[in-house]
């Protein structure tokens, strides 16, 4: 066999160079090029024998049953719905978010409830001592599920721990806390992570253990290195929210064994993470009694329709300053340009007004089906005329005034009529669904007009 031959990776960027240089040649970096002997491939080529001399397989000839990754179900259905239905063994993933937003409490359920099904799991925490995470758990009424825990740092230390076993899940909080011995370094960087995680990654695929990274992101991008290693894992989830709200989001960003178009939702109680299956409850506030200035817009978050309110208000301005726009939740460029239509076309005037704009729980809205919903809060803020509050609203606005119809709109007025809506603004074409009455609008100054009730 051939002398494996040594090459030089850059820790920052990744890039592979025959010889040791001082800078990077792709990303200009200096001082970043490392030797290392074992290509990374290998992890991947070895266990999929891609090192076979180039022997071709019959993609038909495959045998399906073997090749179909028998998922295991984790008894948090939020999660599993997120990853596609359930965990792939042998499969790398890695949880991204921001520190404190509650990686460490998901994960932690999702073990016990693993372990409360009879599988087997380990918790190595680099953060805690294993008594934390003990109280942790009793506070989180899991203190009787059988999960393993351990304090550790050094990866080598927790595979040889492991011995020869293969435990159905192992959970790493987190991968910036480990360090491998084929590496030095300070503590977080680039290398160390990403010669932990290649370690961990490699067990994941040998011995068919599920492996969850939990990787802390940074506001201002990625100095720990979780972006170098998306390329690594499996499935790269990330738990977004707001920490001032108690909804949490859990989305999938790349995920090798499902899509990526559905999320997991939770709240963050006191006893830890709830479920929520019916999120639109948690997002629309309580709908009483009509207010101006607001409107329900029902989104589609993968395949799951939620009911979100956009809240809108302005405040006219005495003298001739500046006015402000603000938009939380909801793109203030194209706050602006819904501005500039009902300004150009249906000849409202907001030039002396501030406007503010938000979507209520703290959610993100980035559909542009909710333009018309965010055209008529504003038009009802502007106007003090209430906008029916058994009313949804959707509908895309063209730069025309036009509405442009959208998708999954019988989805999202199913939704809305389950939770007890009567009545719906949308483009004109659209047809009614059971329980709920369209009103057709082909252009923004027809739903103007009727907001005002020209
Ligand atoms: P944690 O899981 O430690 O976050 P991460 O691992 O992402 O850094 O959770 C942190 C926050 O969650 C903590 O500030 C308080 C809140 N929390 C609750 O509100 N209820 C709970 O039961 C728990 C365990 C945490
Ligand atoms: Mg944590």
């Amino acid at each position: 066999m051939a002398k494996p031959k040594s090459r030089y990776v850059c820790q920052a960027c990744g890039s592979v160079s025959s010889r040791w240089q001082g800078q990077c040649p792709d990303c200009a970096e200096w001082n970043t090029l490392v030797q290392e002997s074992a290509p990374v491939a290998n992890i991947f080529a070895a266990k999929h024998n891609l090192q076979g001399g180039g022997r071709v397989v019959e993609l038909v000839g495959l045998d399906a049953p073997s090749a179909l990754p028998e998922r295991v179900v984790s008894g948090v259905a939020e999660f599993d719905r997120a990853i596609g239905g359930g965990i792939v063994p042998g499969s790398a993933m890695l949880v991204g978010g921001d520190p404190g937003i509650g990686k460490s409490t998901l994960l932690l359920q999702i073990g016990a409830e693993l372990a409360k099904a009879g599988r087997s799991v380990v918790y190595v925490s680099g953060e805690e001592s294993a008594e934390q995470v003990r109280l942790r758990a009793v506070r989180l009424g899991l203190g009787k599920a059988p999960v393993r825990l351990a304090a550790a740092t050094s990866v080598r230390d927790i595979l040889t721990t492991l011995g020869g076993e293969t435990p159905d899940l192992l959970v790493i909080d987190s991968i910036q806390t480990m360090h491998s011995d084929l590496i030095e370094g300070a503590p977080g960087t680039v290398s160390r992570v990403r010669a932990s995680a290649q370690e961990l990654v490699r067990f994941a695929k040998e011995r068919g253990t599920a492996v969850v990274l939990v990787g802390h992101v940074t506001k201002d991008g990625s100095i720990a290195g979780p972006r170098v290693l998306e390329h690594m894992v499996d499935t790269v989830l990330s738990f977004e929210g707001e920490r001032s709200h108690q909804y949490r989001i859990l989305r999938a960003l790349k995920n090798r064994f499902g899509g990526t178009d559905e999320i997991g939702v939770f709240a963050m109680q006191g006893a830890g993470l709830a479920e929520v299956a019916n999120p639109s409850a948690l997002f629309l506030t309580q709908r009483g009694e009509a207010v101006s200035g607001t409107s329900v817009f029902p989104a589609i978050e993968g395949t799951r329709p939620v009911l979100v309110e956009i809240q809108a208000l302005t405040v006219r301005l005495a003298s001739g300053a500046t006015p402000r726009r603000a938009a939380v939740g909801w793109d203030s460029g194209r706050l602006a340009m819904i501005l500039a239509v009902l300004e150009a076309r249906c000849g409202l005037n907001f030039a002396s007004a501030e406007v503010y704009l938000n979507v209520a729980g703290g959610y993100r809205l980035s559909d542009p089906a909710a333009d018309l919903a965010v055209a008529a809060a504003l038009v009802s803020a502007l106007s003090e005329r209430p906008i029916a509050s058994d009313c949804v609203i959707l509908g895309e606005i063209a730069l025309s005034g036009e509405i442009r119809p959208v998708a999954h709109g019988p989805l999202r007025l199913k939704e809305a009529a389950k939770l007890g809506f009567e009545k719906a603004w949308v483009p004109s074409g659209v047809k009614a669904a059971d329980g709920i009455a369209v009103a057709g609008f082909a252009n923004l100054r027809a739903l103007v007009d009727h907001i005002l009730g020209r």
